[in-house]
């Protein structure tokens, strides 16, 4: 069932669990993805880069597929179809294209532009019955080409950007995209604190879930998060499975090399990592 994301997130905000967004790349990823959400009964976010949206050929092509899979796969439980890391060009295709969520990222432009911009796309969103993400201060590392220096995120600038009526707030607590340095020095809860006591009620989100220790997401969990996105982790579960499956020589025996069996392999670790987040972020049996 394709929705906005607005209710599952007030649902999880008030329920003091999350709903996890794990990012897709192709068919493979999609349907993993789906089959868990289906099988744990947890809401799901379907997260889309600009540069993976690109891949799949445009963002037309990625809503087509999400919404024939979602009907094919007979899923009942909530997905959202949304945009990661927008830009706001970015925004405006994918609202053409049929999704069902957006974040506009304007963390690198001055405050007052983010602002501007953001409250245009809330607008326009509000009007269309889509949820709206916005980013106050920036998430470390790369993503896609989405490159952030890491700033945590100022409490007064959130609530600026809270109060123009976005559906959820990403504002950046030292979380990292991508796999997490050694010399880390982990959340900032003091800032995540700081920014809830402003933002109040409002959904906040969790970028860079890769590596993140179990109890740091229980304690983010507990001081209002209430979105947390996974990119890294399912791909590296993909490149480990794929790659003991070639190191065995498995594509060498018999009809291994059939794509449907030489993907196989990465597609069920996909599967047990959302798995294991479903499970920690408290999503299961929620839809
Ligand atoms: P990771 O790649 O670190 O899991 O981050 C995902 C993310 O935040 C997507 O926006």
């Amino acid at each position: 069932m394709l929705v906005s994301a607005k209710e599952m997130l007030e649902k999880a905000r008030d329920g003091k669990y999350a709903v996890g967004q794990f990012n897709i790349n192709n068919l493979e990823w999609t349907k993993s993805i789906l089959q868990v959400a289906e099988e744990m009964k947890s809401p799901v976010i379907l997260g889309v880069s600009e540069g993976a949206g690109k891949y799949m050929t445009g963002f037309k092509t990625v809503a087509a597929m999400v919404k024939a899979m979602d009907e094919e796969m007979k899923i009942s439980v909530p997905v959202a179809l949304h945009l990661d890391h927008g830009t706001y060009e970015g925004c405006y295709k994918c609202i053409k294209a049929g999704f069902t969520s957006i974040m506009f990222d304007g963390s690198h432009y001055p405050i007052d532009e983010n602002i501007d911009k953001t409250r245009e796309l809330v607008k326009i969103s509000q009007a269309m019955g889509l949820s709206i993400e916005a980013e106050v201060g920036s998430i470390g590392g790369e993503e896609d080409g989405v490159i952030g220096m890491g700033e945590c995120a100022d409490p007064n600038e959130c609530k600026q950007v809270a109060d123009l009526g976005v559906t959820m707030l990403a504002a950046g607590i030292g979380n990292i995209h991508g796999k997490y340095p050694a010399n880390w020095k982990g959340l900032s809860f003091e800032t995540l604190a700081a920014i809830k006591e402003k933002v109040g009620d409002m959904p906040l989100v969790l970028h860079g879930g890769t590596g993140i220790p179990a109890d740091m997401i229980k304690k983010a969990i507990s001081l209002g998060v209430a979105k947390i996105n996974v990119n890294t982790e399912c791909q590296l579960s993909f490149q480990e499975a794929t790659r003991k499956y070639i190191e065995a020589g498995k594509d060498l025996e018999g009809k291994g090399f059939d794509p449907r069996k030489l993907l196989a392999p990465g597609a069920e670790a996909i599967k047990q990592t959302v798995r294991e987040k479903i499970e920690l972020f408290g999503s299961a049996n929620k839809a």
